[in-house]
């Protein structure tokens, strides 16, 4: 059981921790098109991102996600996943990815311990791709996908962040590449993250409609897979494959929240939609590698935990992006 419980009883057993703000892609839902990125002084090293996950580990956190940014930008990446996957307590150490790099990483990460990826994937057009992306390339991410099964990860899960007007026509060619890949989605609604004008709001589209779509062609079951993320899944009747759906907006699953994140600046962040945060920097740059301290940093913190996030309320803008809060 967790020691980490906020003022509303929720129990925290899952960490987001960022490991880089910097990318190969400028996702436009992400980042800005000329993004400035921190300087490596203020980014915490491999050594204090390994006492961090310590702490919580033996707060009773049992999940720890790594993310960005692009994870695997950051050099010896697959140095921490060693790290981490020794850590006692531990039971899933998964990674959020872009896929640009599973060509040539998917095997080591796999060795050293990675049990689950979650991989990026919002059209198979690679023209819109490269549009979506700033300068991503579509073919070499469908390889790093290729490369991450048969490195023998059987726990794979595809993101699309579905916008009207660009992808909202291949939900269902999205579905199909999983389904010959036996492998499962899900599919995101934007969150209202960095500036947002008209021209982001005319192009939400809401998680039922993704699902209306799907369901003209196929079946889909209620299904128990949960993963202590936000998802909710389904099961396609004629397939073992999940469908899942992340609803910030239309499914608000605050109340159920298990997870904070930790900033590339080790800024315990307690909710994607709210600026409450701990400087965890602070604390190992003053002491290193004490890991009571940041214990007690992380315990005096979570109070700050609000009861949701303030995405819907008239006004409230959260201005930071998303590469550097850790997706
Ligand atoms: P698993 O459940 O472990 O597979 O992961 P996940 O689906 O939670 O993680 P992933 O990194 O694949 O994130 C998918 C989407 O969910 C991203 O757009 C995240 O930003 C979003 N997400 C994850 N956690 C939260 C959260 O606490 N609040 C909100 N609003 N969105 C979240
Ligand atoms: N809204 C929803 N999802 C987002 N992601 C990045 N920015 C946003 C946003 N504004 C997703 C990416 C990736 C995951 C880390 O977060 O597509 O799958
Ligand atoms: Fe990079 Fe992921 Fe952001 Fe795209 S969504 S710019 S791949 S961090």
């Amino acid at each position: 059981m967790s020691q980490i419980v906020d003022s509303f009883n929720r129990q925290v057993e899952y960490l987001r921790l960022s490991v880089t703000d910097r990318c190969d892609f400028r996702c436009v839902y992400c980042m800005s098109e000329d993004p400035e990125f921190l300087p490596r002084q203020q980014v915490l090293s491999l050594e204090e991102l390994s006492w961090v996950a310590q702490a919580f580990t033996e707060l009773g956190v049992k999940k720890i996600r790594l993310t960005g940014g692009e994870p695997l930008v950051r050099t010896d990446c697959e140095q921490l996943v060693k790290l981490l996957g020794q850590l006692p307590g531990l039971d899933d150490l998964s990674m959020t990815t872009n896929g640009s790099r599973l060509t040539k990483l998917a095997q080591p990460l796999f060795d050293n311990g990675l049990s689950r990826l979650n991989i990026s994937l919002d059209t198979l057009n690679p023209e819109l791709f490269t549009q979506l992306t700033r300068n991503g390339k579509l073919e070499r991410v469908i390889a790093g996908i290729d490369a991450a099964i048969a490195a023998g990860f059987s726990k794979i899960k595809i993101n699309a962040v579905i916008l009207r007007g660009k992808n909202d026509h291949e939900v269902i060619d999205l579905v199909n590449f999983c389904r010959k890949r036996n492998i499962d989605i899900a599919f995101i609604e934007e969150m209202p993250i960095g500036v947002m004008d008209e021209r982001k709001r005319s192009r939400h589209c809401s998680s039922a409609e993704v699902r209306e779509l799907i369901e003209q062609h196929y079946a889909l079951m209620p299904s128990s897979k949960r993963t202590g993320g936000p998802a909710k899944y389904y099961k396609m009747a004629d397939s073992s494959i999940h469908i899942g759906f992340i609803s910030p907006h239309s499914n608000n699953f605050c109340h159920e929240c298990n997870r904070v994140r930790v900033t590339v600046e080790g800024r315990l962040l307690l909710c994607l939609g709210n600026e409450n945060s701990v400087d965890l920097k602070a604390v190992v740059r003053q002491y290193p590698g004490d890991i009571d301290r940041l214990k007690q940093a992380i315990l005096g913190g979570i109070k700050l935990k609000p009861q949701s996030h303030y995405f819907d309320q008239q006004g409230t803008q959260i201005l930071r992006f998303m590469n550097a809060t850790g997706g």
